[in-house]
This record gives C-alpha cells, sequence and structure tokens, in this order.
C-alpha cells in the first residue's frame, strides 16, 4: 500500500503547471476514434482513467501513437487515428478501471453499434450506479444490462437501430447528458437532453470542435444524427479540479500567492473560484485563449478565509471540488454548510462520509447530512492516519490538509492518485521542501500559519 508523509509547508512554488483536463481528454480521445483521419491531442492527462478511454477506443478500432512525453507525468502528445463511427466490435472486455466517465460516455458511442460489448471495472466502479445511462440508452433502443438494481457493470451492452429521444435529466449530471448526446450521433432526427441546472458542457464545445452540428435552447442541448466527427487536431488545457488544490493550499496562507498556469476557464467549471472568493480568498484570472475551451492563468493570494453555504446550482460546478473545498472550510473562522451535493454518495467512493470521517481524524467537528455536511472550521488541524478510501480527490485533499496541520499527516492507499493527477506527489513536495534546498527552516513550525512564508523564484520553481 503506497502512503504519503506530509507535514505543515515550509514554502510555496511561485507557479505550478497542473497536467490535462480529465473530462477534456476523454472526450477528445473518444471523438478522436470516431472521427475519419488523424487528430493530435496535446496536453493530454495521462491518468490511468484517461488511458482506460484511448485503450478503449483502441480496442473498437482506433490507431494510437504515443508521441511525446512530459517528465513525471507521461504521454502527454499522442495521435488517434480514427475510422468513422462504425466500430469494429472488440474481442475481449473493455476495461474502464475506476473511470465512471468512460463507462458512461462509452456506453452511449456504443448505444449505437450493432455488436454486443462488455464493459467492466475496478471494485468502486461496480459500485456506482449506472442505471442513470442505461434508463435513457433502452428509451432509444439499446439494451444495456448490468448488475442488480442499479445496474452496476460489469455492463453488457448491445446497441444497433436507436431512435431520437428528448430526454430530462433526473440528476444533473454531465456524464449522462454526454452518453445521450452521444448517442444521438447515432439516431436519425434530433437527440434533445433538458438540464435540470447547467452541468459541464465539454461535450458540446468538443462537439463544435471536431464538426458536429448541435444547438442548444434554454436548458435544451440537441445533437443532429448520423454525423460523423471530423478529425482535428486539438490542445487539452491543465484541469482546474486538479488546480484547485493547490488554490486552497495557499488561499489559507496569509502573504502566500501562487499562480496555476494553463488551466481551463470555462465557466461551467470554474466554481471553485466564486466560491473562494465568497471565502475571502483573493483569486484571479486572465485568459490567455477564449475559443473552444477557454484557458489561463488563475492567481491565488492567500487570507484569512470565511465560512459559507456551498449549495444549489453552483453545485454542478464544484461538484469534484467539494472535498478540497471542505479542507477549505476547515480552514476557514466558521461554520460552513455543504449542501444539494448528496450526489456526492455515489462518486469514486461515498465522498460526504470520507470527507466527514477524515477531517474528524484531524480534529474538525463535522455534522453529516444526506446532501451535505455541516464543517466547524478555523480550529488548528491535527495531523492523522487519513484513510483515501481509494479515492484520488480524498488523498489529494487530505494530502493539502496535511500542509496545514500540526504534526505528521500519513495519508494511506494513494495509488489512486494516479487516475486523475500523475504527478502529484512531485509537485506537493515542492511545498515539503524549504526555498533554498534545505531539508528544514525549524523556525517556521513555530509561527503562526503564513508567517516568514518563503515563495520561490520562478528559476527555484523551474526546477
Ligand atoms: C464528469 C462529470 C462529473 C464529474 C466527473 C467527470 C465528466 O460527473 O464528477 O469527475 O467528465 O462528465 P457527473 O456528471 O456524473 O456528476
Amino acid at each position: 500500500m503506497a502512503t504519503i508523509k506530509v507535514r505543515r509547508f515550509k514554502s510555496i512554488p511561485a507557479e505550478i503547471t497542473v497536467p490535462g483536463d480529465k473530462s477534456i481528454s476523454h472526450r477528445a480521445a473518444m471523438f478522436a476514434g470516431l472521427a475519419n483521419g488523424r487528430t493530435v491531442i496535446s496536453g493530454f492527462l495521462p491518468s490511468e482513467d484517461c488511458i482506460c478511454t484511448v485503450h478503449a477506443m483502441e480496442a473498437l478500432g482506433a490507431e494510437v501513437e504515443w508521441l511525446e512525453e512530459r517528465e513525471g507525468v507521461g504521454y502527454v502528445t499522442l495521435a488517434i487515428t480514427g475510422h468513422g463511427t462504425k466500430l469494429k466490435q472488440p474481442t475481449k472486455v473493455i476495461d474502464c478501471g475506476n473511470s465512471g466517465t468512460t463507462t458512461r460516455l462509452l456506453s452511449g458511442i456504443l448505444a449505437g453499434q450493432p455488436f454486443t460489448t462488455t464493459l467492466a471495472g475496478d471494485a468502486s466502479l461496480s459500485r456506482r450506479p449506472m442505471k442513470r445511462i442505461a434508463d435513457p440508452l433502452a428509451l432509444m433502443g439499446a439494451k444495456v444490462e448490468g448488475q442488480g438494481e442499479k445496474i452496476c457493470a460489469p455492463l453488457h451492452i448491445t446497441g444497433g437501430d436507436l431512435q431520437a429521444i428528448t430526454y430530462h435529466l433526473p440528476v444533473a449530471s454531465a456524464q449522462v447528458k454526454s452518453a445521450v448526446l452521444l448517442a444521438g450521433l447515432f439516431a436519425p432526427g434530433k437527440t434533445s437532453v433538458v438540464e435540470p441546472v447547467a452541468t459541464r458542457n465539454h461535450t458540446e464545445r468538443l462537439m463544435s470542435h471536431f464538426g458536429i452540428k448541435w444547438l442548444r435552447d434554454g436548458d435544451t442541448v440537441s445533437v443532429y444524427g448520423n454525423q460523423t466527427p471530423r478529425a482535428e487536431d486539438i490542445i487539452v488545457p491543465g484541469d482546474i479540479s486538479s488546480a484547485a488544490f493547490w488554490m486552497v493550499a495557499v488561499a489559507a496562507v496569509k502573504g502566500g500567492q501562487i499562480t496555476l498556469n494553463n488551466v481551463g476557464l470555462n465557466p461551467t467549471r470554474t466554481g471553485v473560484i466564486s466560491v473562494l472568493l465568497s471565502m475571502g480568498a483573493q483569486v484571479t484570472d486572465s485568459l490567455v485563449k477564449s475559443e473552444g475551451e477557454p484557458q489561463g492563468n488563475i492567481t491565488v493570494k492567500g487570507g484569512d478565509l470565511n465560512a459559507i453555504v456551498i449549495g444549489g446550482s453552483v453545485i454542478p460546478n464544484v461538484i469534484d471540488e467539494l472535498p478540497i473545498l471542505a479542507v477549505a472550510a476547515a480552514l476557514a473562522r466558521g461554520k460552513t454548510l455543504i449542501k444539494d451535493a448528496a450526489e456526492l454518495r455515489v462518486k469514486e467512493t461515498d465522498r460526504i462520509a470520507a470527507v466527514a470521517d477524515n477531517l474528524r481524524r484531524m480534529g474538525v467537528p463535522v455534522t453529516e447530512f444526506d446532501d451535505g455536511m455541516e464543517i466547524e472550521g478555523g480550529a488548528q488541524l491535527k495531523g492523522a492516519t487519513i484513510d483515501s478510501f481509494g479515492d484520488h480527490r480524498i488523498a489529494m485533499a487530505f494530502a493539502i490538509a496535511g500542509l496545514h496541520a500540526e504534526g505528521v499527516t500519513t495519508i494511506e492507499n494513494t495509488e489512486c492518485i494516479s487516475t486523475s493527477y500523475p504527478g502529484f506527489e512531485r509537485d506537493l513536495n515542492r511545498f515539503l521542501q524549504a526555498s533554498d534546498g534545505a531539508a528544514a527552516i525549524p523556525v517556521l513550525d513555530r509561527m503562526p500559519r503564513g508567517m516568514g512564508l518563503e515563495t520561490l523564484s520562478a528559476a527555484d520553481a523551474a526546477e
């Protein structure tokens, strides 16, 4: 079992460049595999989840060339050559690993293929509800069989002649929306999805990038059937969900400052910026690219954080950031309420239970609700042994908590971090080293939080 040991931070790097966006990387690989021709994807996130998607597209007939590596991260540039939307029947079960996105979006594509495919994954994935995609895909004419009432993986999907539907999403889920839109590519006519609350719109933006016609009318997104994506090279921006860990790490440090470079700034994903602003952090972003997927730099200046209520329509926008925002709440003065977030219970683990359990281990009073939690922040966090529950975002959120805790925090079961952030530990270590490379600055341990901080120069940071 891999573990990470964290102590109070000794310095703050001036800047970090996080790896590529997970949601966009999955979708880029899928559309490239459905296109006719070769697409070069750069800035790709070579995490286990996204690699599962690439291997799946390969098993379905696309050719993959791994082109360029980033040290400590993996292959960030690859080319995928697709042969159109009529895919090849795979000879084996497709392994979706830990990835809900791979499973749900791919199910939409497989619903349009005239053969049976089996999608399987790890223990966590096999507990997650797939009924949410099985229902609409069945309405369109596909057969999706799974285990038990929740229709869990392994899934057996038999596609075929699909019919267009209008589907009202019962849960605000970009994955379900995307599964239906992808299936819509195989149904003659117009397939529509009505969203109760806006969710991330990467599928829509990537459809535009790959030349697919779609439209949005209020809360309804529609796509026309019988379209083949047009191969078109794409650059994936950094993942704001990964940047969020460093944003919170610094937001609670008076005098601290960090810039996250080339992060995706799609407004359906920037809720974490608004939440931190409401908590009193100074966060600015500067757009460097606005077409396609917007991208830019985020600078966070730390200070005292205040408790707030996080709920309502912002929830889908910050759904993946809620574990790290719960850590921000523990560092803030007062009681923060997270509500309307019952979806957290069906992520890679039950993230309400996992966050509450681990915060309590660090000495933070937490009250759990069905749809969220109340966190009483402001007291000094205490180092503890943390269980990631095999969930990458829990492991990383509590590594950040450890940077602010007294004593040592040991995060157990950290292999899962490679699901979304290869290179996380290396970036984390930059906070644990003194900026002059010395092992420690003992006086820092006795100073109040944020005092005596050193910020790495750009040259140091580049090392
Ligand atoms: C994702 C959507 C979200 C998110 C997940 C990635 C996507 O899930 O939690 O990490 O890429 O569409 P839901 O849409 O199911 O909430």
